[in-house]
């Protein structure tokens, strides 16, 4: 079959139809399942770590993928990809589309990786009705949404929007040492040829399809989310400090137990944080000992918090909370509490959302709007220019795990709204 391109040229003649009609569900989750190659587990899942050999290949792929559509590749000096879809006024602010492809350890094949290929699949189908947008559109994939091996997230994201440093997030290390400065030099060499955009550029928009990681949508039976908001997120790095001792030698009444220090701060927190009515999301997903062998106490215990909540107050007081509570357990032990991040709730744009319901029932989709618990490289995207999320459901809600699945029909659905929205914002 003719690449979508020149059916579209031959189309262009034909009156401009609406993309929405133009996805094709059997395209859509083959891209959906080769991407999921690109560090597939043998459990099903995924493992595509920000800056990893296999973020570098599945990149290469979106980029094969995006020329063969007649898109134009590039890169930013944080790492985000782009691929672009050329307007007629190409001086105008881009319309941005996208999410993130790099995955949690042992993620799922669509956590991020739906909306970047869910933007591929709306573009040709944009291409394909025969439409020629006035602004360009661009594809996102966001450099390290997931901080799972350099914390926190959102990097890329971040960078581009003027909220982090380039500079900062280069001295960040993985846990082997390595620094974002290198796995980056490695990524970007990769991409040599691949035009360089400055970092942060004006946008007129940017849509991000994800799925919800709850499980709403399922219990509701609805296949589309418009997305109200964002919860508040508060990440901290807690290092206990002790000394390191022979097990069989040492009374514990002369010990400075780092992970028994560790331990009664964690519980602690717990008390301190959680609440009756189970909003508070406090979770300690990192912990790690040094030495961390068998036959000696632990000088040094080094962990993680991630403390979510939706309410601007909440997160602001049990946020404040942490460092009072960690040093008031701690025992025989010194401790050192650094804030990593402090994203207050936040709400998108009455109007984007009107534009999503609308595109949804004109595509006669049942939808309905949601909060989102989990955080999404929209956030900061928030801040530069009107930015708005469509979810679809997953199954049991499941994410973060290998098990994560969704319908290929919902993820039909999610496109047939993407496709329409990013062209409407386009043509505008
Ligand atoms: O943690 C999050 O909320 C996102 O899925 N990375
Ligand atoms: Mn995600
Ligand atoms: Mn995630």
């Amino acid at each position: 079959m003719e690449p979508a391109t020149e059916r579209a040229t031959g189309l262009a003649v034909a009156a401009a139809d609406a993309p929405s009609h133009w996805v094709e569900g059997e395209r859509l989750w083959r891209r959906l399942m080769e991407l999921a190659q690109f560090g597939a587990t043998p459990n099903g899942g995924v493992h595509r770590l920000a800056l990893s050999a296999e973020e570098i290949a599945a990149r290469a792929q979106l980029v094969a993928w995006g020329t063969a559509l007649g898109l134009a590749p590039a890169n930013d000096a944080a790492g985000n990809l782009f691929l672009r879809l050329r307007g007629k006024e190409p001086e105008l602010p881009p319309v941005l589309v996208g999410s993130h492809i790099d995955t949690q350890p042992s993620g799922g094949k669509f956590d991020g990786a739906y909306g970047v290929i869910a933007a591929l699949e709306a573009l040709e189908a944009i291409i394909s009705a025969g439409q020629r947008p006035r602004r360009c559109v661009d594809i996102v994939a966001w450099m390290n949404e997931e901080g799972a091996r350099f914390a926190p997230g959102m990097m890329g994201s971040a960078v581009f929007a003027g909220k982090r440093s380039l500079e900062e997030i280069k001295r960040v290390k993985d846990s082997n040492g390595v620094a974002i400065a290198d796995a980056l030099a490695g990524v970007l060499a990769a991409e040599q040829d691949l035009p360089r955009r400055p970092l942060g550029f004006p946008a007129e928009a940017f849509i991000e399809a994800h799925i919800e990681q709850g499980v709403v949508l399922e219990r509701h039976g609805t296949p589309i989310g418009i997305v109200i908001g964002l919860q508040g997120k508060r990440t901290f790095l807690v290092e206990v400090v002790g000394e390191e001792a022979h097990a069989g030698t040492t009374p514990r009444s002369t010990r400075r137990d780092a992970l028994v220090s560790a331990v009664d701060i964690i519980k602690s927190l717990e008390a301190a944080l959680w609440d009756d009515v189970d909003t508070v999301r406090f979770t300690i997903g990192r912990l790690v000992l040094q030495p961390n062998v068998p036959s000696v106490v632990p000088g040094r215990a080094t962990f993680s918090i991630d403390l979510r909540h939706n309410d601007t107050d909440v997160i602001r007081d049990l946020g404040d909370k942490v460092p009072d509570v960690c040093a008031r357990a701690r025992g025989r032990c010194e401790v050192a509490v650094t804030q990593l991040l402090y994203d207050p709730p936040l709400e998108f744009p009455p109007a984007v959302r009107a534009r999503l319901r609308a595109a949804a029932e004109r595509a006669g989709l049942r939808h309905m709007e949601l909060q989102s618990p989990a955080g999404h490289d929209s956030r900061y995207l928030h801040s530069v220019c009107p930015s708005g999320m469509i979810f679809i459901p997953c199954k049991d809600g499941i994410s973060h795990n290998e098990a994560e699945s969704i319908k290929p029909s919902d993820a039909v659905a999610g496109v047939r709204v993407l496709a329409d929205v990013v062209c409407e914002l386009a043509c505008e």
